[in-house]
């Protein structure tokens, strides 16, 4: 069987970082309050010309380049956000030109912060098809762009990054061992669009609006959602909790990341978390987690991986995937 093997992995972050002492000069906030309510201590913010296409193009070089592979036999790029630079085109299709990328095809995946995980989902889905052979999944946004800056309640959570990985279709046995993406399972229900969405758009406002969070709802669908998605995808692979070599979630809030780590019976040391020195980089916090955890070497050749995301819609999903 053909199995989509992660070949390589990449991020960026933008230079400027702000603190939690930062944002205090900003709004009514503390140091004291952001880290106890959501571990962050710090993010990064883009600069006014640093987009989300050169966050992503940065992530996704640096993941070809450990790939070892010639950006001339990618044949898919897809980008998860939703801070494009433009509403059209696809900013996925701006990081194939800067990739020099010509062949194939390249297209944007809007989950919000399920989005890499949606994205993964479907380059895994095109390889064992046939259809592709090489894909870049970048996950990459700028959501310093869509905070509301006077909210203290929605703009300490958020900062701005990209991160990519490889893909390459391999021949595997088909067995549960085999290297590569082993299940994918992504669920959405717009029910909850009241909860988390952003206030603007050509449907509405015709700007582009500011991100609105119900945060206290928000956090009490995650963990159920989060926990059931990881359960699913456990079951269908056959692989027990504590079988996971390393957990690396969507970074959105250590409380939700707790709250999961208990209902599943893991410890805490399986787990990847970024957000004190990332916040919540939506799409992109995966994949920037996946490459910490690969440099740190928490994330080794075999390593079994599940990374698992809930964001906007709601969307949520999980992937389970041999290093
Ligand atoms: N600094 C200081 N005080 C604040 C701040 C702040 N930045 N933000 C809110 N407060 C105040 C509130 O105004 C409120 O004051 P009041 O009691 O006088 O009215 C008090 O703190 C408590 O507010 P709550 O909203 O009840 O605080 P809560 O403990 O629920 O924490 C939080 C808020 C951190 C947003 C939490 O609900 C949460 O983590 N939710 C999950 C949302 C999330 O992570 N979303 C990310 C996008 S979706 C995803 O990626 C999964």
């Amino acid at each position: 069987v053909i199995r989509s093997v992660i070949r390589g992995v990449g991020a960026h972050l933008p230079k400027r970082v702000m603190t939690n002492a930062d944002l205090a000069k900003i709004v009514d906030t503390s140091d004291e309050w952001i880290v106890e309510r959501t571990g962050i201590r710090a993010r990064h913010i883009a600069g006014d010309d640093e987009l989300t296409s050169d966050l992503g193009i940065a992530a996704a070089k640096q993941a070809i380049v450990r790939a070892g592979i010639d950006p001339v036999d990618i044949d898919l790029v897809i980008c998860a956000t939703a801070t494009p630079d433009r509403t059209f085109p696809a900013t996925a299709v701006r990081i194939q030109q800067g990739l020099g990328v010509t062949k194939g095809a390249a297209f944007d995946v809007q989950a919000v912060c399920s989005g890499f995980v949606y994205a993964l989902t479907i380059a895994d889905n095109f390889i064992k098809a046939g259809q592709f052979k090489r894909a870049v999944v970048v996950g990459a946004e700028t959501f310093s762009r869509i905070l509301d800056w006077e909210d203290r309640t929605t703009c300490v959570l958020f900062g701005d990054g990209a991160g990519a990985v490889v893909l390459e279709a391999q021949p595997q046995h088909g067995t549960r061992d085999d290297r590569g993406i082993l299940a994918t399972r992504i669920r959405s229900d717009g029910r909850f669009e009241d909860l988390l969405y952003v206030d603007g758009g050509p449907g509405s406002t015709k700007t582009v609006g500011h991100l609105r969070m119900n945060g206290r709802e928000v956090f009490r669908h995650a963990v159920q959602k989060i926990s059931g998605v990881i359960e699913e995808t456990l079951v269908m692979t056959g692989y027990a909790p504590d079988e996971i070599d390393l957990y690396v979630p969507h970074q959105a809030n250590q409380r939700i990341l707790d709250g999961v780590l208990k209902k599943l019976g893991v410890s805490p040391d399986k787990i990847m978390v970024t957000l004190d020195k990332h916040g919540n980089t939506s799409a992109a916090s995966i994949p920037l987690a996946l490459n910490l955890a690969v440099e740190q070497h928490r994330i080794k050749e075999g390593s079994l991986v599940l990374m698992e995301a809930m964001g906007g819609g709601f969307t949520w999903g999980a992937a389970l995937v041999r290093w």
